[in-house]
């Protein structure tokens, strides 16, 4: 039986960043994976170039049932302490919109970066190893894995989440919680795109490709501006990923086609100088033809607009700016970047992520019930959690 002081199973964001700063402190640390190669969803992340981290990152770009558990480790390690690790291994990195931080050139320069760290901080990788049983001593942990028996003082969750599983995504993480008599709150898929139902998707699946800007709203009242994109299947964009985490199925979610202008006042104006234009061709200046004629009815859009009735205005203004849709679901964890759910912040410290009742039992990343809005909040998570505990463990 070889002994560590400390053990993480998972070699992802999290459980690389937690075993270079425990190993920093001195302690033995072993990182243990089933996967072939480290970082699986870093290298993948960020179209390959990994949206790493966010310049703003609040308490409130994340969903998770307390939501007061976040603040400690984020103000722990913020954006800023990851910022200075990539720029002291000379990684270039750029900026889009909303202060999302992006590699110049790969996503690998990120997982170079967290196993270096490991390295230099003397913490042991070893991936392809499956982990068999899990048992706990009086003092510590004894794993029994495909590549033999190790145990250790503390022992790390960082096994991720059920999105992506062709990436190596498996549910230990919860069993073990479960095990261990910790509480799991219900799993779904997050930052995921929408699916038709089926006679919505004869109708809609034209429009494939298509995307506009948008307001969407969810039934709990939280809302973003950003793009819709049409697909085969239903919808995406980065608007429509954001809203999914806080969907519950069953529930129509609110469209603003039109988020920067006012469409009555505008119909008024273009009315006045046009009034005998089409609604199609007044409507297709401000939207996609093709979104257009599917959205509204021929005889509708054939009218001029001077002969538009009242009522005819209202609706269309509704229809406009507020777009009730009622999805059929999400694409599930096939494609989803998150999962929602997971192991009960109440049931952990929030400044060491420790288990209150098992000691010596920690959990970080997104194996936990806490998940981040889209642009680089779900690694700052993995960051974050991952040094508290790795300071503790
Ligand atoms: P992560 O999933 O990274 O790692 C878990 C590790 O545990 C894996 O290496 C896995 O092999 C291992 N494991 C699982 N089960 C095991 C078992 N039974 N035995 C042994 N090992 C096991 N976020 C962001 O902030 N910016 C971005 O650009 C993106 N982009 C993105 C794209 C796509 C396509 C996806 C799917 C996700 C993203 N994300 C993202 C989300 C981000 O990837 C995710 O939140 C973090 O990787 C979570 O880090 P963890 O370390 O918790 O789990």
């Amino acid at each position: 039986m070889q002994r560590f002081d400390v053990i993480i199973i998972g070699a992802g964001a999290a459980g690389l960043m937690c075993a270079a700063t425990a190993g920093y402190r001195g302690r033995n640390v072993l990182v243990l994976d089933h996967a072939k190669q480290a970082g699986k969803k870093i290298l993948i992340s960020g179209g390959g170039r990994c949206n790493f981290t966010n310049r703003n990152v609040e308490p409130n770009n994340y969903v998770c049932g307390n939501p007061h558990f976040v603040k400690s480790a984020l103000a722990r390690y913020s954006s800023q302490d990851f910022i200075e690790l990539v720029e002291r291994h000379g990684v270039d990195y750029h900026e889009r919109d909303h202060g999302q931080l992006f590699c110049n050139d790969s996503a690998k320069d990120i997982v170079n970066i967290l196993m270096t760290e490991c390295d230099w901080a003397g913490a042991k990788v070893q991936l392809r190893t499956e982990i068999l049983s899990v048992i706990k001593k009086e003092a510590g942990f004894e794993l029994s894995t495909s590549d033999g028996d190790f145990s250790c003082e503390s022992l790390v969750i960082a096994t991720g989440g059920l999105s992506m599983p062709k990436l190596g995504a498996t549910p230990f993480g919860y069993k073990i919680a479960e095990k261990f008599g910790l509480n799991v709150l219900p799993t779904s898929a997050g930052l995921v795109p929408f699916t038709w139902h089926s006679d919505d998707k004869q109708m809609f699946e034209p429009l494939s490709g298509i995307a506009v800007p948008s307001t969407i709203t969810a039934k709990n009242g939280m809302q973003f501006s950003e793009a819709l994109l049409f697909t085969h299947r239903g919808i995406s964009g980065p608007a429509v990923l954001q809203i999914s985490s806080y969907w519950q199925p069953g529930e129509t979610i609110e469209i603003n086609l039109l988020p920067n202008m006012d469409a009555e006042q505008a119909l008024f104006q273009q009315r006045e100088k046009h009034p005998k234009q089409s609604l199609r061709n007044t409507l297709s200046q401000w939207l996609p033809k093709r979104l257009v004629e599917t959205l509204f009815n021929e005889a509708l859009l054939d009218k001029a607009l001077n002969q538009l009735i009242h009522a005819e205005v209202d609706q269309l203004v509704k229809d406009l700016h507020q777009w009730q849709l009622l999805m059929n679901g999400t694409e599930g964890y096939r494609t989803a970047e998150v999962t929602l759910g997971g192991v009960d912040t109440n049931e952990l410290s929030s400044k060491t992520m420790e288990s209150k009742n098992v000691a010596g039992l920690y959990f970080i990343g997104e194996v936990m019930d806490v998940s981040g809005w889209l642009g680089g909040f779900n690694f700052a998570w993995s960051w974050a959690s991952g040094v508290a505990c790795g300071r503790d463990c």
